[in-house]
């Protein structure tokens, strides 16, 4: 069974996909044994409460700096034990030192078709306000391994998501949830739970299921 932590910083709409997923079977030998939150006052938390699953508060501003965060953070997953962490919506940099104990296993969502719309400062409502600057027609999700840099691991999964002309930052940020992130996020999970998901030369190979 793989033990999964989720960390959030927010709404947790992405949690609860997974949460979802998990109680009627399209993830199968996974369970999400806690969810790590900066945000004390994140709606995640709540899903998790709800959900009987242990909720935790770990925020940057709770330390006298980042260092002593990164720290507290690494020592926290070592604690939990986690065989998957997943990142969905947490807004935090993930500290060098856990990306390191945890090689290949963090994975996060982002709601952009990688490399488009992504790296620094790109997050949230802000993605979606890029996309349609530059006026694309197709835009997506994508989940990826974490590394040391912003939305650069090696890329497990997308899925494209129609732009329409009338979009706001707003409606294309519900359909890309809708259409991509909570379908793709699950699956990715379900694939890692049952070894389907194999990194070799930096990139990732999916074995597919046999087909009949
Ligand atoms: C999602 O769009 C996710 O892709 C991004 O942050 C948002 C989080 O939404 N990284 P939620 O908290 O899961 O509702």
């Amino acid at each position: 069974m793989l033990k999964v932590v989720v960390c959030v910083s927010g709404g947790g709409t992405n949690l609860q996909a997974v949460l979802d997923a998990i109680d009627d079977g399209r993830i199968t030998n996974a369970q999400v044994t806690a969810v790590v939150s900066n945000n004390a006052g994140a709606m995640a938390l709540e899903r998790a409460k709800k959900h009987g699953i242990p909720a935790i508060v770990l925020s940057p501003r709770d330390y006298p700096d980042r260092s002593s965060f990164n720290g507290a953070f690494t020592r926290k997953m070592l604690e939990l034990n986690p065989d998957l962490i997943v990142l969905a919506g947490f807004l935090v940099k993930v500290p060098a030192e856990t990306v390191a104990a945890f090689d290949n296993r963090i994975v996060n969502i982002h709601p952009s078709l990688i490399p488009s719309f992504c790296g620094v400062g790109c997050y949230g409502l802000k993605v979606h306000e890029k996309a349609l600057e530059r006026g694309v027609k197709i835009t997506g999700a994508t989940v990826h391994f974490v590394n040391e840099g912003m939305d650069e691991g090696p890329v497990i999964a997308q899925k494209a998501v129609e732009v329409r002309q009338d979009d706001t930052p707003e409606t294309l940020q519900r359909r890309v949830m809708e259409q991509a992130e909570w379908v793709l996020l699950p699956q990715v999970i379900d694939d890692i739970a049952n070894n389907r998901i194999f990194v070799e030369n930096g990139k990732v190979r999916k074995e597919e299921k046999e087909k009949i």
